[in-house]
């Protein structure tokens, strides 16, 4: 029984996937059934050893989702378009589909998720987030029986990278990203990890996994690491912190009587040194999950690269591999002739099948730490004046910490306690209304 695969994509995930495919040896014995039926590439001018034969390269995807002979499509190429329209048409020619893309996951889920429900074929993207942690399949189904109540990751390996750099070495952003770009850990284009949009995608994904519902991808709240500061990075390690860039999935507290919203957001974060996401360096990702009534577990490991991601890519084909050959001996025993046509009726725990739309709270109504630095005039009364603006407000500080500057300004750092976000922006409107004292806000990043 061999299963035929189509592969769209030869780049660091599709080779990965192929390298895996290829050399089988002490692997699952199920890999032996999968063949590289199809690989769909940009150009057939670039010469390609991977092992296989040239006429099983096409720069026709179009063919290869609509080839009757393919049974499943890998989609690795990335990005919304081609791959949304690419994957709807595999779905409508009854092929199931494996795929890296948290972008399109993230964006069109309903629309994928709705048609393969129809179509009664699976979308399985365990690579899509976290690239080679097993974090999807989990939640789906290890955790199934647990409440979610958060989670919290480290799911962009680039800032990660960064982020570290920058602590170790205590270097500026822009001189360590200009660096991680010519060593290959980050993208010429660094736009979606810097600023935070692929971890809005994962987490995205994530909470509709653990809360069961539809997500807005537009309403994920998301900064990234570009505003952080070494003064910053310093600070935060005398307090006892280390600045992560966190996503963050989970329900927010309801008064009685009102639906429970979910708090969907990614931002840089000062992590208390002794809890587990705080060691989690260089391009390593970790996903924490609290469930009730699992307790708190964490999912650590790479989070991209060429073969952690195909490992991800692969256990999803086999998986549908295994259904496939079930389904196969069952139509042998009740002796019905193959048909991909015929209704299929699939595996619960596999499919995503979300009723409902999630109820996204905004993020002036979370509730959070927050860590700031002041610039300030050093002169009787301005600590006082801090107190009395957060105050106002009903903001409680936690510390703060005075250090007069060589140019007879003063810096200012402080730690608040847990305030709702919109309290804390009218504590710093006030702040700042008067722009005599404070001089500058020169951070505000979020504590956990
Ligand atoms: N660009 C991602 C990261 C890897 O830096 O983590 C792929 O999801």
């Amino acid at each position: 029984m061999t299963f035929k695969v189509g592969l769209l994509g030869l780049g660091t995930v599709g080779s990965g996937t192929a390298k895996i495919l290829l050399d089988p040896a002490q692997r699952h014995p199920l890999i032996k059934e999968l063949e590289i039926a199809k690989i769909g590439v940009r150009s057939l001018d670039k010469p390609r050893d991977i092992g296989l034969p040239q006429d099983r390269f096409t720069t026709d995807l179009d063919a290869i989702v609509t080839d009757p002979d393919i049974d499943i499509i890998v989609e690795v190429i990335g990005g919304l378009e081609p791959a949304r329209n690419l994957m709807l048409k595999a779905i409508e020619h009854g092929k199931h589909v494996v795929t890296a893309n948290k972008a399109a996951i993230a964006l069109y889920s309903d629309e994928l998720f709705t048609a393969a429900e129809q179509a009664g074929v699976y979308i399985l993207l365990e690579a899509a987030v976290g690239g080679g942690i097993p974090v999807i399949e989990p939640l789906k189904q290890s955790l199934c029986a647990n409440r979610i109540l958060g989670i919290t990751g480290i799911i962009n390996g680039t800032t990660n990278y960064i982020l570290t750099r920058m602590k170790n070495e205590g270097g500026d952003f822009a001189d360590i990203l200009a660096d991680a770009q010519a060593l290959g850990y980050a993208e010429a284009d660094p736009t979606a990890d810097v600023d935070g949009g692929d971890a809005a995608d994962k987490i995205a994904i994530l909470a509709s996994l653990a809360y069961g519902g539809r997500i807005d991808r537009k309403q994920v709240h998301s900064e990234g690491i570009r505003a952080i500061a070494a003064a910053d990075i310093a600070y935060a390690d005398s307090l006892g912190f280390v600045i992560k860039l966190l996503a963050f999935a989970q329900r927010c507290a309801s008064l009685p009587g009102e639906p429970q919203k979910l708090e969907l957001r990614v931002h840089p974060t000062l992590v208390p040194l002794d809890h587990p996401l705080a060691s989690v360096n260089g391009v390593n990702n970790a996903i924490f999950i609290e469930g009730d009534p699992v307790g708190k577990v964490m999912f650590f490991g790479p989070g991209a690269g060429s073969g952690p991601t195909a490992s991800a890519v692969v256990a999803d084909v086999l998986n549908i591999a295994a259904l496939l050959q079930v389904e196969q001996v069952q139509s042998k025993q009740l002796q019905l002739e193959p048909n991909r046509d015929r209704p299929r009726s699939l595996d619960p725990l596999l499919a995503c099948r979300h009723q409902h739309d999630c109820d996204i709270a905004p993020i002036n109504e979370t509730v959070t730490r927050f860590y700031l630095r002041l610039i300030s005039s050093d002169r009787p009364g301005t600590l006082g004046f801090v107190g009395t603006c957060f105050g106002n407000h009903g903001v409680s500080l936690e510390s703060i910490v005075q250090t007069h500057r060589q140019d007879g300004s003063a810096e200012i750092a402080v730690v608040t306690h847990d305030v709702q976000e919109g309290k804390f922006r009218q504590a710093m409107a006030e702040l700042t209304a008067e722009g005599d004292r404070i001089r500058d806000v020169a951070a505000v990043i979020r504590v956990l």
